[in-house]
C-alpha cells in the first residue's frame, strides 16, 4: 500500500460546497481515487481517528469540528503518494500556506484547514483502515 494515503475532506470544505472542486484538484494532480465516501462521523469516532492528538490543548476544538457535518473520506493512490498530497494540501496553517496548494484556496484557519493528509505510509495504512473494509476500496 505504499502509493496509497489517506485523505478528508473536512466538514468546513463540504458545508461551502468545495468538495467538487477540491476533488477535480486531486484528479488533475494524478491521483487515482480507489475509494471514496461520505460521512458524518460521530464525536468517538472523530476522537479515535485523531487519538494522537489526545491531550493536546486542541484535542476538544478538533473533535467538535471533525463530527460537525459530513466530510469525505478518501483513500488516493500515486507514486509517493503521502508526500504528494501533502504537497497538495500545503501547510496545517493556512496562513503559512504555498501559492497553488488547496488550504491556501480553501482553508480558513489552522482548525477548519479544508482536508486531511496521513503523515507517512504507516499512518496511511491505519487511517485507510480506519474508515474502509477492503471490499470498499477498488
Ligand atoms: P490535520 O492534518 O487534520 O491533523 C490534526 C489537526 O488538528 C490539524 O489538521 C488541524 O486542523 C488541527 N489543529 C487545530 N489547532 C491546531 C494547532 N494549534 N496545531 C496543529 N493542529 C491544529
Amino acid at each position: 500500500m505504499s502509493n496509497l494515503t489517506f485523505g478528508i475532506i473536512k466538514p468546513d470544505a463540504v458545508r461551502a460546497g468545495k468538495q467538487g472542486a477540491i476533488i477535480q484538484r486531486i484528479l488533475d494532480a494524478g491521483f487515482g481515487i480507489r475509494g471514496m465516501k461520505l460521512i458524518h462521523q460521530t464525536r468517538k469516532q472523530a476522537e479515535g481517528f485523531y487519538v494522537v492528538h489526545a491531550g493536546k490543548g486542541f484535542f476538544d476544538e478538533l473533535c467538535d469540528f471533525m463530527s460537525s457535518g459530513p466530510c469525505v473520506v478518501m483513500a488516493l493512490e500515486k507514486d509517493g503518494a503521502v508526500k504528494a498530497w501533502r504537497d497538495l494540501m500545503g501547510a496545517t496553517n493556512p496562513a503559512e500556506a504555498a501559492e497553488g496548494t488547496l488550504r491556501k484556496e480553501f482553508a480558513t484557519s489552522i482548525g477548519e484547514n479544508a482536508v486531511h493528509g496521513s503523515d507517512s505510509e504507516e499512518n496511511a495504512q491505519i487511517e485507510i483502515a480506519y474508515f474502509f473494509s477492503k471490499l470498499e476500496l477498488v
